[in-house]
């Protein structure tokens, strides 16, 4: 399913909101959770609207997508510390139940396993938030990689490199590889929430629309799931066909319609 929203601040208010509805239905929802750029004023609208709506977030439980490998919770562009940043600092989450993967554990392969299984035993994701990459990536699932993939260690590409550069200052390289959630994770959860903002997503956004599910363009997989939303903003609809622009709320492309309860 498809939504075309006029801007990022709408569809965070939009986001924001379904958030709440979800917590408040279940208050010991677990949700996963996305970075990037376009996350930030989602979390942002979601601390505001939680502080108003006096949303109680104790009993939520998290996992994270991704995190780089080599990377500690105290590196300022970790994951860890984004999502403290955007988002745990601002709410008052219990911290034993928020679950990022460690860039630093020993064993990587191991841990992965350990982080898949621990997902798969919180009794499986609520309702995830996602992002996706300019070469379609979501977490850090780069094109090519199995649907049936479980978390596990990825080299990132030159081209994922190259766009999360802009959040390594100066000479700061950006790691080459990652932890992160497999597809399989990610699909397994029961509500999806996929959010491009930018022209920087035009052409993928527009190459997602034309495709069949294919592994070459990872979110391709959500038109597989029955409650996934795909949420664009005016910029990253921009190369969608005029059709599908004007029809711009809910237009149902694929999966069934997502009923309003929670
Ligand atoms: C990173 C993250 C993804 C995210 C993507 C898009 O690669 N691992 O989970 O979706 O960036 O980021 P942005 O929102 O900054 O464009």
């Amino acid at each position: 399913m498809l939504q075309i929203f006029p801007d990022s601040e709408s569809i965070a208010e939009f986001v924001s909101r379904r958030l709440v509805e979800k917590i408040r239905a279940k208050p010991d929802a677990v949700l996963g959770l996305a970075t990037g750029g376009t996350m930030e004023p989602i979390y942002a609208g979601f601390v505001d609207i939680a502080h108003e709506m006096r949303v109680d977030v104790t009993r939520v439980t998290s996992f994270n997508l991704d995190e780089y490998v080599g990377v500690g919770p105290d590196h300022p562009k970790s994951y860890a510390a984004y999502m403290h940043e955007h988002l745990f600092t601002h709410l008052s989450f219990d911290r034993e139940r928020l679950h990022l993967p460690d860039g630093l554990a020993s064993n990587l392969e191991t841990h992965s396993r350990e982080y898949s299984d621990k997902v798969l035993k919180s009794g499986g994701i609520d309702l995830q938030l996602l992002g996706v990459g300019s070469n379609g990536h979501i977490g850090f699932n780069e094109p090519g990689t199995s649907f049936d993939s479980r978390c596990h260690v990825v080299r990132l590409s030159e081209r994922t490199r190259k766009d999360n550069s802009r959040f390594f200052e100066g000479n700061a390289i950006v790691p080459e590889s990652a932890i992160t959630m497999g597809i399989y994770e990610i699909m397994q959860a029961r509500e999806i929430l996929l959010v491009a903002t930018g022209e920087s997503k035009a052409e993928i956004v527009a190459e997602w629309y034309r495709r069949e599910v294919t592994e070459a363009v990872p979110f391709t997989v959500l038109k597989r799931h029955t409650r996934a939303r795909v949420l664009l903003d005016a910029a990253a609809a921009s190369r969608l066909p005029s059709a599908v622009r004007g029809a711009f709320s809910a237009v149902a492309i694929s999966g069934l319609p997502i009923s309003a309860s929670a």
